[in-house]
């Protein structure tokens, strides 16, 4: 059997991600900055497999150099205000041949289209509760090119797994076309591990 492996789970909401992991043996860190007992950290009593909460900041993390195996964003890492900044921290918590990866953050080639999701959502979330909710200057998605530049100041080889969500999912972008309508985003797992 596979090693026990140490491992984050960065924005890892209400930790469900964290129990799978810690079900299979592994030592887990659930890392976010809510408590409640609904989609926070305060869920954890609510699962059998044992892990820990960390309430902390994910561009702060309170772990030494080199502490884990494995990072995980999961849907949390558009979160971040400054990627450089987030993955630089992040790093620096990965043991040398560790592997950080990133899933379900939206990924667009042209950031215009990014642009316009945003704009699109707050708009939504504004005619639904009156505000914007665009307190946090979170980036809220990525573009390919942001990963690229992130590959040099980084020095982590990215590799994409896109998994197949099926023939409609496919078609999203030719129909958007069709439409003229905004490109839509794609959801890849995103799998660092640095090249140095
Ligand atoms: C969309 S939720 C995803 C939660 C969980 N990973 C999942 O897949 O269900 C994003 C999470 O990131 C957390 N988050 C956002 N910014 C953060 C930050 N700077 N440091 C730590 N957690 C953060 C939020 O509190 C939220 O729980």
């Amino acid at each position: 059997m596979a090693r026990p492996l140490t491992a984050l789970d960065l924005g890892a909401g209400n930790g469900w991600l964290s129990n799978r992991l810690a079900q299979r043996n592994h030592n887990v860190g659930a890392v976010d900055l809510t408590l409640n007992d609904f989609d926070g950290l305060g869920c954890h009593r609510f699962f059998d497999s044992a892990f820990t909460p960390v309430q902390a900041e994910f561009d702060l993390l309170p772990f030494p150099n080199g502490a884990a195996d494995l990072l995980i964003f999961n849907a949390s890492l558009h979160y971040s205000e400054n990627y450089l900044k987030t993955l630089s921290e992040s790093l620096r918590v990965l043991a040398p041949n560790g592997t950080l990866v990133i899933l379900d953050s939206p990924f667009y080639h042209d950031a215009r289209s990014g642009g316009q999701m945003v704009e699109e959502r707050e708009g939504l979330f504004a005619k639904q509760y009156g505000f914007r909710s665009n307190a946090l200057k979170s980036r809220n998605y990525l573009t390919y090119s942001t990963l690229q530049e992130l590959r040099a100041q980084l020095n982590v080889d990215w590799r994409f797994i896109t998994p197949n969500y099926g023939l409609l999912w496919e078609m999203r972008p030719f129909k958007a076309k069709l439409l003229g309508g905004r490109e839509p985003a794609k959801f890849h797992v995103v799998v660092g591990r640095s090249s140095d």
